[in-house]
């Protein structure tokens, strides 16, 4: 049963590219992965195939998410909600490094796999190994009866709708979304106070408009972004919440517009990859406004003061940055939700103006079933 993707087709709808398309369409994707799941009563989210009692959610000692790409970028966003908002111990890890280093399988740790198409090799992989030891595996899937939404015990429907373009974006972005969904319920069985509960539920809701809104200032991006085509290279830093988001943005960069890129942890730059940054290797910066504003403030200084450039994303103008786009602020926990949305832009339209085939990089696939 698919119903869900009966709401959107696979016509390109007068967008030029499968990826523009479904750039755009994450407003409505957002909201189709709330429907029917919130339950303002009790401040919590009811997510029907989850296939865990309370009890047993209170019983989880540790998460663990696997995934590849995207999947396992938006497994990282993932963790840290889990972690944030339920206080359980949570990591996420490439799939295909689980599936061969003979981990330790414990019985008391939750196992996500996250995948848009259930069908990646890998990751499917680390869930037959798992189910084999016995562990309780969870699904965060997209493909509605894929093999990974049959294997696992349970799980949450991403609800993106059908996603043709080889990169993920409308995907990435539901399926943090929906990992959002699955932290507060795990946190409102656990801690996390009917205050905070409502907190983050009206969030959720604002996600919607404020998607739009970002998306409304594509045309200011794309000039940006003609500026950006051309670099040697790029970095990309963000601390603690901003860093999946700037691993996800580099991948995405590089995936469509070739253009090579690397992320690293903003605290890192320091040890190491500093000794790159020039005027030909300019910076993105993610730069929230939350309790590391002034450490990244810092490290924006640290990059001019070595004549590099720099691409801020955050809340506010930041006056070190060369330019800022600024996206809606959120609750905190839920802005690396909206945070990476204008770099699916930028790498598209750095993509567009290098005349690359947008919908099909070269050397990649959709999804990799095989070894
Ligand atoms: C391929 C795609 C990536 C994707 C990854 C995982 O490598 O090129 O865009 O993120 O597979 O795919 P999945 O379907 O498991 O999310």
């Amino acid at each position: 049963t698919t119903i869900e993707w009966e709401a959107e087709s696979y016509d390109m709808d007068g967008h030029d590219t499968y990826m523009h398309k479904e750039i755009c369409e994450q407003a409505d994707a957002v909201d189709r992965v709330l429907r029917g799941r919130i339950d303002d009563r009790f401040a919590t989210v009811h997510l029907g195939g989850l296939g865990i009692d309370a009890r047993e959610a209170r019983g989880v000692r540790r998460v663990k998410i696997l995934g590849c790409g995207s999947a396992y970028h938006a497994g990282q966003i993932g963790a840290q909600m889990i972690e944030e908002l339920a206080r359980i111990p949570a990591d996420a890890e490439p799939a295909s490094e689980f599936r061969y280093r003979n981990a330790v399988v414990d019985p008391d740790t939750l196992y996500i796999a996250v995948s848009q198409s259930g069908e990646t090799y890998d990751t499917l992989a680390a869930v037959q190994e798992l189910k084999r030891k016995g562990a309780r595996v969870l699904g965060v899937v997209n493909v509605v009866g894929s093999a990974i939404a049959r294997e696992t015990d349970g799980g949450v429907y991403v609800h993106a709708g059908p996603e043709v373009c080889v990169v993920s974006t409308k995907c990435f972005t539901n399926t943090a979304v929906a990992f959002a969904l699955l932290a507060l319920h795990l946190g409102r069985v656990r801690d996390l106070s009917v205050a905070d509960g409502r907190r983050i539920i009206a969030g959720l809701r604002r996600l919607p408009e404020q998607i739009a809104e970002i998306l409304r200032g594509e045309e200011e991006i794309k000039k940006l972004a003609a500026g950006y085509a051309g670099a040697k290279s790029m970095m990309f830093v963000g601390r603690v919440r901003g860093y999946p988001v700037a691993r996800e943005a580099s991948l995405k960069l590089k995936e469509v517009s070739y253009v090579h890129a690397e992320a690293y942890p903003a605290s890192e730059l320091k040890h190491g990859p500093l000794a790159l940054i020039e005027p030909e290797v300019p910076s993105v910066a993610i730069v929230p406004d939350d309790e590391l504003l002034e450490k990244n403030r810092a490290t924006l200084e640290e990059i001019k003061a070595r004549s590099g450039r720099i691409l801020a994303v955050g809340h506010q103008e930041q006056e070190v940055a060369d330019h800022t786009i600024v996206v809606p602020r959120n609750e905190p926990e839920l802005d690396p939700i909206l945070l990476g949305i204008p770099l699916q832009l930028l790498a598209y339209h750095a993509a567009l103006a290098l005349g690359r085939d947008i919908d099909k990089p070269r050397n990649l696939a959709k999804s990799v079933t095989v070894e």
